[in-house]
This record gives structure tokens, sequence and C-alpha cells, in this order.
């Protein structure tokens, strides 16, 4: 069936999510934007409505495969497409996959305004899905998490991006669940965000959110992590969670007190009251940040991420009487517990057994090294490989098969023209289809950095929390690497000081970046493209105008 959305993207001026008025850039008025459904093979039809005219914007369905031949359906901003310009317009188009489905959300893949408030979820339905999932629910939610920032991104990024600062991302001042928290403002102590005056902050009291549920249910929860930086470690007091999804696949139910769920992540979890039906009453669900609220140094900063989970049919949050209960499990401030981070279970969790011809050496095994901040040495950007990735008029695939290529003889390019026109980013072209690629990726950085690679999903064979990569890994008498059941998806975290191994195989024509998901480190270059335009698809031919028509825009502009 075809699904139609349609998306009005327009800037709120102050908008109040956590108390605190600031501009937020929004779908249909909405923060976070509307919920996005359809069935596994829908045709979903994205009528994006451009109505604010100083900014460009693209929407990316994040983690959808793309697969039959519409990569430029994707939205990374000059990468698939050149932005949608100020007061355009474009439809989307995309074919989903028959054998997709489970959770995903959609957000602005155009600088940083996903921060601003572009995203919002998508969930993919199938009967597939459930049956294999060999349980049952009566109930889906969808839960969206999110660090949060009282100005635009637009205004911390020249600072940032200025020399020396990159060890200095801006820190957060809240975190949101259902985009809404308390935050408590106090004039005297308020930093006001990039220098300007407290007399331009206005406050109002807001409240947690509230979730009711009913006792009689049970419930599939769709976690999201929307964030641009932070890791969360979500639990619900008086709650396990029966983790049964991540990142749009099955994995083998596993019950877990907390789930840390990195940037760009989802998990769906069978929700398990631990309380007798008739005396479920109000409970918190806390969203904490990673150690990293250790080191904020933002005095606005409020780690105290909750709601409350109600089965009482409440409707005024402001009287709830809710128990506090698990929330001091560690001692000191534990709102910023050193939880286990690096793992964040994805080593814990398998999956169904691996497809695999057997081997264990992949068709070509590519390393690749993250490297940022080293100990005293700061680099001024982030470097795969000693490249990085600088979009727009520094040449980027988009905009270089628009304009290298005289328009309509874009199919004839191939990936060598695309590569010599880029000189700064890391790109790897592959040009057979079912090349299998291991990405073997030491992390000299302190920081972690969650990747995820556009239209395909990789078996996360190991994630190294210290040390570094060794061949012997893949040797038969090694248990480093899961060739069993590893888990597969599209975004992982790979630890500081860390590695991790990701097979995928080659099986979508297109362009695809792989990148850190933390947003100020696309913005500083830690992204890549692979380029997969193997010459036996067409999908040039079905190459939309207005592509071309939005990148016409954007070479006026130079
Ligand atoms: Cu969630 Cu490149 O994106």
């Amino acid at each position: 069936a075809e699904r139609h959305y349609y998306m009005n993207i327009s800037k709120l001026v102050e908008k109040t999510p956590d108390g605190i008025a600031r501009n937020l850039t929004v779908v249909n008025g909405q923060y976070p934007g509307p919920l996005v459904e359809a069935n596994a093979g829908d045709k979903l039809i994205i009528h994006v409505d451009n109505q604010m005219d100083d900014e460009p914007v693209t929407i990316h369905c994040h983690g959808l495969f793309f697969s039959k031949q519409n990569s430029f359906q994707d939205g990374a901003a000059y990468m698939n497409q050149c932005p949608i310009p100020p007061s355009g317009n474009y439809t989307y188009e995309i074919d989903l996959d028959d054998t997709q489905a489970g959770t995903y959300w959609y957000h602005s893949h155009f600088g940083g305004q996903y921060a601003d408030g572009l995203f919002g979820p998508l969930v993919i339905h199938s009967q597939e899905e459930y049956s294999a999932m060999n349980l049952s629910y009566d109930k889906d939610i969808v839960l969206m998490v999110n660090d949060y920032y009282h100005d635009s991104a637009s205004n911390y990024l020249p600072d940032y991006l200025g020399p020396d600062n990159e060890n200095t991302e801006p820190d957060p001042d809240n975190g949101l669940i259902q985009g809404q928290n308390k935050f408590d403002y106090v004039e005297a102590t308020y930093l006001v965000p990039n220098g300007r005056n407290i007399s331009d902050v206005s406050y109002t009291p807001v409240n947690v959110s509230l979730i009711d549920l009913d006792p009689d249910s049970t419930y599939r929860v769709r976690l999201i992590n929307a964030g641009f930086f932070l890791t969360f470690e979500f639990e619900i007091d008086s709650h396990k969670l029966e983790i049964v999804e991540a990142d749009g696949t099955l994995v083998d139910p596993i019950e877990v007190d907390s789930i840390a769920v990195s940037l760009a992540e989802r998990y769906s979890f069978i929700l398990k009251p631990q309380d007798e039906k008739k005396d479920l009453g109000n409970y918190w669900m806390r969203a904490r940040f990673n150690q990293y609220c250790a080191k904020v140094e933002n005095d606005n900063f409020n780690p105290d991420v909750r709601a409350i989970v109600s089965y009482k049919n409440s409707e005024d949050v402001s009287n709830l009487q809710v128990p506090d209960s698990s929330w001091d499990n560690g001692g000191g401030d534990v709102r910023c517990n050193e939880f286990d981070q690096s793992l964040l279970h994805t080593a814990n969790i398998t999956s169904v057994p691996m497809a695999s011809n057997g081997s264990r050496l992949p068709d070509e095994k590519i390393h690749m090294e993250i490297s940022f901040l080293i100990g005293a040495y700061q680099l001024t950007r982030g470097y795969l490989n000693g490249h990085t990735y600088e979009s727009y008029n520094n040449g980027s695939t988009m905009y270089q098969l628009a304009f290298a290529a005289n328009n309509n003889t874009i199919k004839n390019l191939d990936v060598q023209d695309l590569a010599t026109s880029n000189s700064n980013q890391y790109m790897l072209n592959f040009n057979n289809k079912g090349t299998v690629v291991d990405f073997v990726i030491n992390n000299y950085d302190d920081g972690n950095h969650p990747f995820h690679l556009h239209g395909h999903k990789f078996y996360v064979l190991a994630i190294g929390n210290a040390g570094y990569f060794s061949e012997d890994y893949y040797n038969e008498d090694s248990d480093v690497l899961n060739f069993k059941n590893p888990v597969l998806r599209d975004t992982v975290n790979i630890p500081g000081y860390g590695w991790g191994v990701l097979r995928f195989v080659i099986d979508s024509p297109g362009v695809w970046p792989f990148h850190c998901h933390i947003g100020w480190h696309i913005e500083s270059g830690l992204m890549m493209q692979i380029n997969s335009l193997q010459s036996e698809y067409s999908e040039w031919d079905n190459y939309p105008q207005q592509w071309y028509d939005h990148c016409q825009y954007w070479q006026d502009q130079l």
C-alpha cells in the first residue's frame, strides 16, 4: 500500500519543552515530530514542505535499506541529495523492503538541525516480525529520549568548529523524555547560552512527562535515543525490561533492569511490572546520562531526566505521588553513575544465526582508525584513516554528481570520477554486489563514537572495550569474534580507546554515509562514504529532476 505523510517544516518561537523558551525547528508544529508508520513492503511517501525561508532541510529515514534502487531518497545532505532549499519542497518516495520491520526514526540530515527539533519516530509493522517474536503484547508505545540544548546548534557550531575546540563539545542543558522534562531555573546562577543576556531568558515551569498505562495490557515499548551527543541508561522503577528488538532486528530475548541506549540506537522491550497487578501505581522512568555527565562544566546541566509511568489513569501529573525507590542504588551522585557504557549490551545481545558462507574471513577487510583527540595532541577535526569530511563547497558527491557531469549524463560517471572530485573525505568503492566487507575499527580517541551505516545493517562481530584489534581474532581457535549469532543492527557504539568489527554485505546500489552519529562529530568530519555504484544498476535513470533543481539552487548560491 501507499502511505502518505505530509511534513510541514517550520520554526516555532519560544517553545518550552523544559521551561526555558527557545526556538525549535519542527514537523507539523510538533516536538518530537509525528509518528510515521507503515507495513513492510509499503511505499512510504513523505511530502516535505519547507516553510522556512532561511534554512534548507532534508529528511533522513534512519535505518531504512532503500534497497529498491532508491538511495537518492535517503536524505543525507550533499551526499544523497542537495538539500531542499528554503521555501522549497520535495516528495520522498521510499519503497520499503519486504523484509524490513521494527523501530526506526527520521531526522534532518542537514547541519545541526536535528538538535533543534527535527526528528520523530518511524515504525514498520509486519506480521512476520510479530509471529517470529514468539510472544504476545497488546499495545505498542514509542518512547523518545534525547539530550537537549537551550540554544540552536547553529549558535554553538562556530565556536566548536573553531581552532583547538575539538575536545569541547557543547554540553547539553537537560535531557527529555517524550520531548519534556523539568528544569529548575535559578536566575542568579543560570548561564545564558552563547553569551546572550539574562534578560532574554524566559521561563515557565514545566513538569515531567506522564505515561499512562493500562494495568491489564502487556506493552511493547520502542525506545529511541534521538539525542545529539550522549548515551542514556534507561530504566523504570520496579519493572524488568525484556529486550526483544535492536535496530529493527529481533534478538534472543534478555531480561534486564536497565538498557544503555547509545545515540540513534533503538530497542524494543516487553515491559514487565514486578508488582502485583492490583498494586500497580506510579513509578519513575529514568534516563540517566552516561558517566560523561561527571565532566560536564555547564552549570545549567540537569542530569535528572525522568518521566512518570502511571497505571492509575492519571491526568494531572503535579499531584502524583511517586515513590522514590531504586534511584539511589550506587551512592554519590548516582545520576552520573559509571555504568558499563562501553559494551552497551550489544555484546551481550545475540540474534538469529548469522548468514554465512562458512568463511571466517570477509572478501574485503577494511582497517579504519578513528582519530580525534589523542592525549594532549588535539586534532582540529575528526579523522577516519586520516580523512575528514567537509560538506558542500569542499566537494561532496551529490554536488559533484550534479555539476561535474552535465546533468543527465550521471549514469556514465564512474566511481573513479567521484573519488577524484572529493579530496577530503574517506571513500570506499565497491563494484561487486554480494561482497562481504568487514570494518575493523580502532578508536584512538578517548570518547566513544556511535557509528551508523546508511542503507545497511551490519553484524557486530565484536566490540572491544579496551585495547585494540588483533589479526589473531580471525583464527579458528579464537572466540573473540562472534560468527554464530551476532546482533545485526545499523548503529553501534565504538568505545573510547576500544575497537569493533562490523560485517556487512554490499547489496544496495548507491552512495552510503558511514559516520559517528554525535551531531557535533558529523560537523567536525567523522563521516565517510561507501560508493556502491555498480554499472548494472539503473538507479540513476530514475534520478529525480528535482534533485538537479535543488543542486542548481545551491550552485547559484556559491
Ligand atoms: Cu541517523 Cu546519517 O543518520
